[in-house]
């Protein structure tokens, strides 16, 4: 049976990918879409969801706009990574999906509690909306079988010296849901840095010869233009998706029990997660912690999803 899944993202250009790796594999049912203000504003976040569904022809799924500023620190956005719009890149036709006329948190709460099992919920942006829902409706926490979020780091951050951008642009979000008792599982940037967009992976989206295809190609060469600009990267880490893909197949990303403390204070260090690897603390684990990508699956997967719905639309 699919795992259910309900994906919280700020596209974004990963996050463009993981709703496509979402939206078209077998393993997972996609039951809803909510938006959050991180790598640009809620409003283009938002726009930016409906345009991927419209060129990826996702139907079916509700999708809903979220919180547009983290719960206790000003917006702070990602412009110099994914551009103006968020999505910068590809020419997009105008959207042709709409919102659901319901906050994020309140679409979360009724198809986790609608749901016949418990639920998987894969943030891919800021944890404000799942900070807002566990905080809004603690008794939630009993339909969500886990939450697989991308942020944070096992080692250096990538908006500060010590800070990951999702879990940097809202740290009370974060620590809220590390310490809810529900289920965490952690991919940082440790092992999304592994998810890179080569030239093979390039040419091998390149030869499905779809438009969704092409769309994806131009993502990504916007996408490694700003990594190989901003911090020299040959080839640019596509970060999100690897959470679906922990969820779709657990096998391609390793994971280790592990404490995961968010660090609210810090002079230098606030939004740095400390994940304590060798247990040095004999704090209690409450997190899974990804520390190993299998990349040839990962990208068979993405290529796949990608395949399945460029044909579907054409
Ligand atoms: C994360 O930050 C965003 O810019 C990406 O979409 C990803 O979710 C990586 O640090
Ligand atoms: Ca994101």
């Amino acid at each position: 049976m699919p795992v259910p899944l309900i994906i919280d993202c700020d596209p974004g250009h990963d996050d463009a990918i993981a709703l496509m790796l979402a939206a078209a594999d077998p393993a997972v049912d996609l039951l809803a879409v909510t938006t959050v203000a991180g790598n640009q504003t809620v409003e283009k976040t938002t726009l930016n969801a409906r345009r991927v569904f419209t060129v990826a022809g996702i139907t079916g799924v509700p999708l809903a706009a979220g919180c547009a500023r983290p719960l206790v620190q000003p917006l702070t956005v990602a412009d110099d990574v994914h551009g103006a719009s968020g999505l910068d890149g590809p020419r997009f036709p105008a959207p042709a999906v709409d919102v659901v006329p319901e906050h994020a948190v309140e679409l979360m709460h009724r198809v986790l509690t609608g749901h016949p099992e418990p639920v998987t919920l894969v943030p891919t942006g800021p944890l404000t909306n799942v900070a807002l829902l566990l905080t809004r409706y603690p008794d939630v926490a009993a339909h969500i079988r886990e939450i697989v979020f991308m942020g944070g780091s096992t080692e250096r951050g990538n908006r500060t010296p010590a800070a990951e951008f999702n879990v940097h642009v809202d740290p009370e979000a974060a620590d809220i849901v590390l310490t809810s008792g529900v289920p965490v599982t952690m991919c940082g940037l440790n092992v999304t840095h592994q998810a890179l967009a080569t030239p093979a992976v390039l040419a091998r989206l390149e030869a499905l010869d779809t438009e969704l295809a092409r769309t994806c190609v131009e993502l990504l060469t916007y996408f490694a233009s700003t990594y190989r600009r901003l911090w020299g990267f040959p080839a640019p880490p596509v970060h999100d998706p690897v959470a679906v893909a922990r969820v779709i197949d657990p096998a391609t990303v390793r994971c280790v029990d592990a404490h995961v403390a968010v660090e609210l204070c810090g002079r230098y260090t606030r939004g740095a997660t400390v994940v304590d690897l060798h247990r040095y603390t004999g704090r209690p684990v409450n997190a899974q912690v990804a520390v190993g990508l299998d990349a040839d699956r990962f990208w068979d997967r993405v290529i796949a999803a990608v395949d399945a719905l460029g044909r579907r639309a054409t």
